[in-house]
């Protein structure tokens, strides 16, 4: 059987730069335009183009540099709004316009003040504007995951009707079970009229910590398209993070699902995306955290000494990641130190190493991590030392 392609449509310049003080400018933006495109992505959504005149000079300036991916910008169902993004994108090889308005009760009752049938119209009028300046018009069905299903069924065919070729349902607060999420993109593909005109697209927020997890449910039930960004940065708790759905992709290959990304490049982007926004990735984030391919503990630092799989699903030479790391710490045992020793030019006898490990506790029990300086002055100072050199 063979694979079934996912798109990857990166928002990291949009979603992701929502985060508060982490604005990038023009310069910053274009170069993590270009690494996008290298990693494969095959969407970049370069922002909002209305909002300001930085943001729209941004997307017009990605457009006209990016030579593969399809380039994105954002606006709200308002015909100003998509002529703007229209203006912004016209120099983009590949341009696509994303269109959208809230379909939650909520959203209809509180924020537009309006009746479902007229949320209705609208969304066929958006699309169908966005679709009189370019040919690939995304329509998103915001707060979608606090929609009922059979109305946003119907909004969806609202869409179609306007020329939409991309449906996304975003699960804007987060707040979905996998479960809910997987059984409402499985609905959608079952009961809109005319859905194999147009893709679904995941585009799931944090909140619960569940948007990796509700995005690879989505694409498992039907959906051709993740929406996620580096490092999973974005509004509140973030969103998906592309870094994870690409390699959950990769390490189940028995789901049949590939993406074009090149993860040999993801930790590298995922650094620039931190240096940029000044924005800390946690040490211990999946795939690109510091202590991703560290292991410390004494009984895991024997398994990976003797083979990496023991504790070790992903080869860290394939997310670009040198290797894996193995940390000396007071919860180490003999077999890292004399590792660790035999990098630094160390062979020690199991004698010697009874020896040094005794000295080497007494010293990690001061220090919370034990470098290659401390391993010399260790072994220097241990009464084999000179037993050491001669062997
Ligand atoms: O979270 C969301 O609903 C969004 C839309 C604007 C696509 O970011
Ligand atoms: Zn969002």
């Amino acid at each position: 059987m063979s694979n079934t392609n996912i798109q990857i449509f990166d928002t990291t310049l949009r979603d992701g730069e929502q985060v508060p003080g982490c604005k990038l400018n023009t310069e910053q933006k274009l170069v993590i335009a270009e690494r996008l495109d290298a990693l494969g992505v095959d969407v970049i959504e370069a922002g909002f183009p209305i909002s300001s005149p930085g943001d729209f000079t941004s997307v017009n300036e990605i457009a006209k540099v990016v030579k593969n991916a399809t380039v994105c910008g954002l606006t709200r169902a308002v015909k100003k709004d998509i002529e703007v993004a229209a203006e912004a994108l016209k120099s983009a090889k590949k341009p696509r316009i994303h269109t959208g308005i809230g379909t939650s009760d909520s959203h209809v009752k509180y924020k537009f003040k309006t009746t479902r049938e007229d949320i209705l119209q609208r969304a066929y009028e958006c699309v169908s504007y966005a679709k009189s300046f370019v040919d690939d018009v995304e329509f998103y069905a915001e707060d979608a995951g606090r929609t009922d299903n059979e109305y946003l069924a119907r909004v969806c065919e609202e869409a179609i009707r306007g020329g939409a070729t991309v449906l996304n349902i975003p699960d804007t607060t987060g707040y979905c079970l996998p479960s809910e999420y997987g059984a409402k993109i499985k609905y959608l593909m079952e009961n809109v009229k005319g859905i194999e005109k147009a893709i679904l697209s995941c585009h799931c927020h944090n909140d619960l910590g569940l948007a990796t997890a509700n995005s690879i449910e989505g694409v498992i039930n039907g959906a051709r398209q993740i929406e996620c960004t580096i490092n999973g940065i974005g509004e509140r708790a973030g969103n998906t993070a592309l870094e994870e759905v690409v390699m959950i992709l990769k390490q189940h290959p028995y789901l049949n699902l590939d993406t074009n990304i090149n993860t040999k490049h993801l930790y590298e982007i995922s650094q620039l995306v931190s240096d940029s926004m000044g924005i800390y990735t946690q040490p211990n984030k999946a795939i690109v955290g510091a202590n991703a391919f560290a292991h410390s503990s004494g009984i895991h630092q024997d398994g990976v000494i003797k083979n990496r799989e023991t504790y070790e699903i992903i080869d860290p030479k394939d997310v670009g990641v040198t290797e894996s790391s193995i940390v000396l710490t007071a919860r180490s045992g003999r077999a890292a130190l004399a590792y660790r020793a035999k990098n630094v030019g160390y062979e020690l006898t199991k004698l010697q190493l009874d020896v040094v490990y005794a000295n080497f506790l007494n010293f990690a029990d001061q220090k919370k991590e034990i470098n290659d300086s401390d391993i010399h002055q260790i072994i220097e100072t241990s009464s084999v030392y000179q037993q050491i050199l001669t062997t």
